[in-house]
C-alpha cells in the first residue's frame, strides 16, 4: 500500500505519509537526488521521505534543495517550505508553498517515560497531568506525543539553538480536536500543533 494518509490542510499545504513497503530502486527511479546514507533502512526511510515531497506536489524542485548548517532541508527560494520525518517504516512530509511547516513521526515506545523530564518543565508536568519518571510506565503514549509535538516545533522554526523545556511552551490538550496550543519563546509565536493517534505511530504537524 503505498499512501497510507493524505490531508489537504488548506489551500497551500499538503501532508503525507508514506508506508515503506518498496525496495530502493522504486524510490531511486522516482528520487532524483538523494544523500548517501550507509544504512540500508535509514537510506530507505530518507528516499521515501524526498519521494513524499513531490508526491504531494508534483512540481517540487528536488534539485533545488539544500542542507542548513543545522541539518534542515531547505529551498533557498521558498517555492516551498517542507518538513520530513521517518520512523520504523513510515514517513512523513508537511509541504507548503505559503506556510512555515515541521511534521514528526514517533512509535510510542514505554522508555520515552523515564526521560520526561529532559524535555517537559513543571508546568507541563503539571498540565498533562503525567507522574514523575518512577511511577510513569502507563504515561509512555502521551509521553511520546508531547515528545513528538516539541520536535514538529523543533523543526518548524529549523534554526536549533532551542531549549525544549525553555523555548517550546506546550499547553491546553483539546482531545476532540486533537490539538495543542504552544507558546515558542524564541520568536514569541503562538502555534497550533495538531496531532492524530494511529495504531502504529503518533504524527504531529504544525504550520503557521
Ligand atoms: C533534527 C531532529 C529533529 C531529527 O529528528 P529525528 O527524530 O532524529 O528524525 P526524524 O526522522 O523525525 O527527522 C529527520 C528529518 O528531519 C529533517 N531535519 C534534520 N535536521 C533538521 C533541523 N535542524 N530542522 C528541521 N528539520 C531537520 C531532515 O529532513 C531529516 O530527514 P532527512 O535527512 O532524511 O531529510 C533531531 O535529531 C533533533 O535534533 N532534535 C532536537 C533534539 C533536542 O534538542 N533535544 C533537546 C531536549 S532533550
Amino acid at each position: 500500500m503505498p499512501i497510507f494518509f493524505q490531508q489537504q490542510i488548506n489551500e497551500y499545504t499538503r501532508l503525507g505519509v508514506w508506508k515503506i513497503e518498496e525496495n530502493e530502486a522504486f524510490f531511486k527511479g522516482n528520487v532524483p537526488l538523494h544523500r548517501d546514507v550507509t544504512h540500508p533502512h535509514k537510506r530507505l526511510q530518507h528516499l521515501a521521505g524526498r519521494f513524499l515531497l513531490q508526491y504531494l506536489f508534483p512540481d517540487f524542485p528536488y534539485h533545488l534543495i539544500e542542507i542548513a548548517d543545522t541539518r534542515k532541508p531547505f529551498l533557498p527560494n521558498e517555492q516551498y517550505h517542507f518538513s520530513i520525518s521517518h520512523c520504523g517504516d513510515f514517513a512523513a512530509a508537511i509541504v507548503s508553498n505559503k506556510n512555515r511547516v515541521g511534521v514528526d513521526v514517533e512509535i510510542a515506545k514505554e522508555k520515552i517515560s523515564t526521560i520526561t523530564n529532559k524535555y517537559l518543565n513543571e508546568k507541563e508536568f503539571s498540565e498533562f497531568k503525567l507522574l514523575p519518571k518512577e511511577y510513569a510506565e502507563t504515561d509512555f503514549l502521551k509521553a511520546t506525543l508531547l515528545w513528538s509535538a516539541k520536535e514538529s516545533v523543533f523543526k518548524w522554526y529549523g534554526n536549533g539553538g532551542v531549549d525544549f523545556k525553555e523555548h517550546i511552551l506546550l499547553s491546553n490538550q483539546k482531545e476532540q480536536e486533537e490539538t495543542i496550543d504552544c507558546f515558542f519563546v524564541k520568536n514569541e509565536s503562538s502555534l497550533k500543533i495538531y496531532y492524530h493517534f494511529f495504531e502504529e505511530f503518533v504524527l504531529t504537524w504544525v504550520y503557521s
